[in-house]
C-alpha cells in the first residue's frame, strides 16, 4: 500500500445535493474528489453520514490515473474524516470490470476494512469499525 500522498492531485470535499445520484438521489451527500492540477476530475467516492455509521459508495478512478495511489488516498480522506463512525460500503466492481471483485476486497481490506458475514446475498458489504 503507498504511504504517501500521490503527487500532482488535489484532494478536496464538499457537499453537494444531487437530485441525479445514482447511490443516494437528492441526499446530501460529502463528495471526496481528485484532480489534476488543471482541474481535471480524476477520482471520486461519495459518502452519506448518518448518526449511527457512514455509507459509503461509488469509488472510481479515471483508468489513465489508476494504479498511482488515488483511490487509497480517498479512502484514507473518508476514514480520516469519518473513521469516528462505522464505515460501511458495498463491495461492487463497476460494470467494465477494471478490478476484480476479490482485488477489491482485498483493497479494502488492507484500509482496515473487514466483510459483514450479516449479508447474504451478493454484493459483499464491507465495514470499518470505528476507532
Ligand atoms: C478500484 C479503483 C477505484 C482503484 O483505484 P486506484 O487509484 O487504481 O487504486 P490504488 O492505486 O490506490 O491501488 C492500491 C492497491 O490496490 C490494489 N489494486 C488496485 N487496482 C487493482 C487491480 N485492478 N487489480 C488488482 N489489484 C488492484 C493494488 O494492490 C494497488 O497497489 P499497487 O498499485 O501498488 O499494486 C479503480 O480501479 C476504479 O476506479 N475502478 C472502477 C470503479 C470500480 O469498480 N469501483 C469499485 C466500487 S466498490
Amino acid at each position: 500500500m503507498q504511504q504517501l500522498v500521490p503527487e500532482g492531485y488535489l484532494f478536496t470535499d464538499h457537499f453537494r445535493v444531487d437530485a441525479t445520484d445514482a447511490y443516494w438521489p437528492a441526499a446530501s451527500l460529502n463528495f471526496f474528489e481528485a484532480s489534476k492540477d488543471y482541474g481535471e476530475l480524476v477520482g471520486s467516492f461519495r459518502v452519506l453520514p448518518m448518526p449511527e455509521e457512514t455509507l459509503a459508495a461509488g469509488l472510481w478512478v479515471s483508468s489513465e490515473h489508476r494504479r498511482k495511489g488515488i483511490g487509497t488516498q480517498l479512502v484514507r480522506n473518508v476514514i480520516g474524516r469519518y473513521g469516528n463512525h462505522d464505515i460501511r460500503l458495498k463491495v461492487n466492481p463497476f460494470e467494465d470490470k477494471p478490478v476484480t471483485l476479490h482485488a477489491l476486497i482485498r483493497f479494502y481490506a488492507g484500509l482496515g476494512f473487514l466483510i459483514d458475514k450479516s449479508y447474504k446475498a451478493a454484493p459483499v458489504v464491507m465495514v470499518r469499525r470505528a476507532w
